[in-house]
């Protein structure tokens, strides 16, 4: 099955179309702001990337905030920019508007809260007000572009009937895409399938637009929220590098990415990301944001493609398959890498003194060479190249 969409054209079944908030939703959290130059590079780096959509700001919300815009809609090619705007807020969507006047290919994101919770205390509306502003707002928009998507913020805690006569409303009054946000992290993966498995079967027109998830990160459970959103029939998700973004961030896109790719003989879907440029990307946005990634972090991590455990390091020397479930270049490192610490076996330190040059060493001087190894590792967290040349070279003296 295909489906045709005013900025993709045919887009087959199997396709995720990738949704960057990065220079958005990702920008939203404190310290995390980026000045007009670092956004121009980054969202370059996201064109080269493969991303689909960049959400590049929220064009009312400031002067930097709408020049941003306008300048990445004027110089970045290759992906739709976007531009975020409130539902029936008509400054927002002029704004939004004119910052994307020279983009190729612009989109309108227009949002309202939907969930009861959200319409009393916030926004202080009655629903059929919220109704009202959704099909005014999709109107205007559509009158700067044809690539419209409405989000339902609050979408997760929306009662599952006025969830349907919003998204019917959105659709009606010309979005094409409908984006269902889980933006307090509460949900869990069934309940986000089975939002998007009801929207598709009781919406009119349904089938017309492409369904997104957009997933906070409160409970840990974005990534796996938008994988299930996915077998709900989602076909855009909305994720930043790194998993920036409020309070505990959005889905990481380089983790969404490559679950797809890895497992995908569970999933069957495709992203037109370059893998190997995630590393690059995210690095970037460390740098420019001050923000490093935890060691552990999955993908881009200093640790994620790291073995120091003796068994690990001898498996994978053996075949990296055996610990290693894609490689290191697909996602942009050099190659694994065998730390030597306390918990090293004689495989890797055998494998280090090959890599550092020292083929022909006889076997008394291993022995005793490992046996100082466990040693110091035991003293330090990691033993390094210098300290396995001395160690190697006293022993060595020792010997003659
Ligand atoms: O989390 C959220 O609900 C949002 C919307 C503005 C899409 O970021
Ligand atoms: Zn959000």
């Amino acid at each position: 099955m295909s489906f045709q969409h005013p900025s993709f054209g045919s887009v087959s079944d199997d396709r995720v179309i990738i949704f960057d908030t990065t220079l958005r939703d990702g920008e939203q959290s404190p310290g995390f702001s980026m000045n007009l130059g670092e956004k121009l590079r980054m969202a370059h780096a996201l064109a080269a990337l493969g991303v689909d959509v960049i959400e590049a700001g929220f064009p009312v919300a400031s002067e930097g905030d709408f020049e941003s815009v306008r300048q990445i809609a004027e110089n970045v090619d290759g992906s739709v920019i976007c531009a975020l705007a409130r539902s029936g807020g008509k400054r927002d969507i002029e704004a939004a508007g004119e910052a994307l006047k020279k983009a190729k290919r612009g989109r309108i994101h227009n949002f309202i809260s939907t969930s009861p919770l959200h319409m009393k205390y916030k926004l202080r509306m009655a629903p059929e007000r919220v109704l009202e502003l959704i099909a005014e707002g999709n109107k205007q928009s559509r009158q700067y572009t044809d690539d419209v998507e409405w989000s339902a913020e609050d979408g997760s805690r929306t009662e599952p009937d006025f969830l349907c006569r919003c998204v019917e409303t959105a659709i009606r009054h010309g979005a094409t895409t409908i984006n269902i946000p889980d933006t307090v992290g509460f949900a869990t993966p069934d309940e986000m399938q089975a939002i998007f498995t009801m929207l598709r079967e009781r919406v009119p027109g349904a089938d017309r637009v492409i369904f997104s998830t957009h997933n906070h990160n409160d409970l840990g459970l974005a990534v796996g929220n938008t994988l299930a959103s996915l077998e709900g029939g989602a076909r855009q998700i909305e994720c930043t590098i790194n998993g920036i973004g409020e309070r505990a961030g959005n889905a990481a896109l380089e983790e969404i990415v490559m679950a797809l790719r890895t497992r995908h003989d569970r999933y069957g879907l495709n992203t037109q990301i370059e893998t190997p440029r995630l590393l690059s990307v995210s690095r970037l946005l460390a740098a420019t944001t001050g923000f490093d990634v935890q060691p552990n972090k999955a993908i881009v991590g200093r640790n994620a493609f790291a073995h120091e455990s003796g068994i690990h390091q001898d498996g994978v020397l053996k075949h990296a398959g055996t610990y290693e479930i894609m490689t290191p270049e697909s996602v942009g490192w050099n190659s694994t890498s065998l730390v030597l610490g306390k918990h090293s076996g004689r495989a890797a330190f055998r494998d280090k003194l090959r890599a550092l040059g020292y083929e022909e060493i006889d076997d008394a001087t291993f022995a005793a060479a490992f046996k100082r190894f466990k040693e110091l590792a035991d003293q330090k967290k990691v033993v390094f190249d210098d300290d396995v040349r001395a160690l190697v070279d006293e022993e060595g003296r020792d010997h003659d």
